[in-house]
């Protein structure tokens, strides 16, 4: 799969599929990290004179729905792009391709959420056919929309001969595509194990430990006969957990659990807050965050790393109280002096944003569900139909 920097754009109109699912309310875009993220192809073509054409979804819309427009998004880029930014609000009408046709080098068209046409997610070959009168070449950017298959990043790629990745792309693959490196630990947090199990059993095999923290550690705990009182359990995922503890003691390799919780007797919302060793936990306790003695060994097992990956939180992130162990491992993991530092995208971001900023890290991944399917192994769909990695 050839990347944009390795192909001829110079005074060529690019039509350009970012992932600008972006939270905005009443207008306003809320976090604008993934359109930022984009600057840097947007950049490019602008520096080889091409004209650019900007497609993406917003949101999962039914149909039509003015709260899911992405005009806010065109007066974001209004902003940096002063005075080159068109609009169109359909993105497959005639009138639209005409303004794309029209559009002089250094312009920018930015079309109307894809989404408003279901046949954007049903990979619909019209539909994408349609989009690909924009532009003369395609350029898939749109990391965090590549577990999908749809019209604007699958279909579409039978219509151009010329077509390639982005300078997004490009860097998501670097950092996101693991391969078995000695120095490697996963920190990993959230909920549930059910929805990280690939990931977990993933590092198993590619990293030296996996530091777990967050709500999923109680079914870790729980799965070792330990009394995790009333906190989060998920009962289902029992026999796989005691599995996956099974496994590491059989290749040697660490896992390692919370020692402490920061907790709360009876309901999340007392304001009676303890810190507990796992092993005292009472059947009224409920454990939501790590404990000081836990961040101490992740500390220490954070230094002694040369690449670390991050994915999820590590505490009940909502209540300030329970913050304390996302906010510190954030720091440890950014005191890494030379060393690679990746942050899954999704909820990890929200995360760290929450209480920090995401300046000091090597990566952080503009995607959710895409990180984690590449931080799992998997083949995403876009890599299967652009046979990359
Ligand atoms: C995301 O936010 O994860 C991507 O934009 C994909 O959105 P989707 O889950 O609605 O396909």
């Amino acid at each position: 799969m050839k990347a944009i920097n390795e192909l001829d754009i110079t005074n060529k109109t690019v039509l350009i599929r970012f992932d600008y699912n972006v939270p905005i309310n009443k207008g306003k875009i809320i976090n604008d990290f993934r359109i930022k993220a984009s600057f840097e192809t947007i950049n490019y073509c602008l520096s080889q004179n091409a004209s650019i054409v900007i497609m993406s979804h917003l949101g999962r819309p039914n149909g039509r729905n003015s709260d899911l427009s992405l005009k806010p998004v065109q007066k974001y880029l209004n902003k940096y792009y002063k005075n080159k930014i068109y609009f169109s609000d359909d993105c497959i009408s005639s009138e639209s391709i005409d303004i794309s046709k029209s559009l002089k080098p250094g312009q920018i068209h930015l079309l109307e959420n894809l989404r408003f046409y279901k046949q954007e997610t049903d990979n619909n070959r019209e539909f994408s056919k349609k989009l690909s009168s924009h532009g003369n070449i395609y350029v898939c950017d749109s990391f965090g929309t590549s577990h999908r298959s749809h019209a604007s990043n699958s279909k579409i790629l039978n219509f151009f001969k010329h077509r390639c990745i982005g300078l997004l792309m490009i860097r998501e693959f670097d950092f996101l595509y693991q391969k078995k490196s000695l120095g490697t630990g996963i920190i990993i947090g959230g909920a549930k194990i059910s929805t990280k199990i690939k990931m977990i059993n993933f590092f198993l095999d590619n990293a030296d430990y996996i530091l777990i923290g967050g709500a999923m550690a109680f079914t870790f705990l729980k799965s070792k006969g330990l009394n995790v009182g009333l906190s989060m359990v998920e009962n289902h995922m029992l026999d796989i957990a005691k599995e996956i503890i099974e496994k590491s003691k059989s290749i040697n390799k660490n896992i390692i659990l919370p020692v402490d919780v920061v907790c709360v007797k009876d309901n999340i919302d007392s304001n009676k807050i303890f810190i507990k060793n796992i092993n005292n936990l009472e059947d009224n306790d409920i454990g939501l965050d790590i404990g000081p003695e836990t961040l101490n060994i992740f500390r220490k097992k954070i230094n002694k790393l040369d690449k670390v990956i991050w994915n999820g939180p590590l505490g009940l992130l909502e209540n300030k109280n329970f913050s304390n162990g996302t906010i510190k491992v954030s720091k440890f993991v950014k005191r890494m002096k030379n060393k690679i530092t990746i942050i899954g995208g999704g909820d990890t971001v929200s995360a760290i944003e929450m209480y920090d900023n995401l300046s000091g890290f090597t990566h952080v991944s503009t995607g959710g569900g895409a990180s984690l399917k590449l931080l799992s192994g998997e083949k995403l769909n876009l890599t299967k139909s652009w046979e990359m990695y």
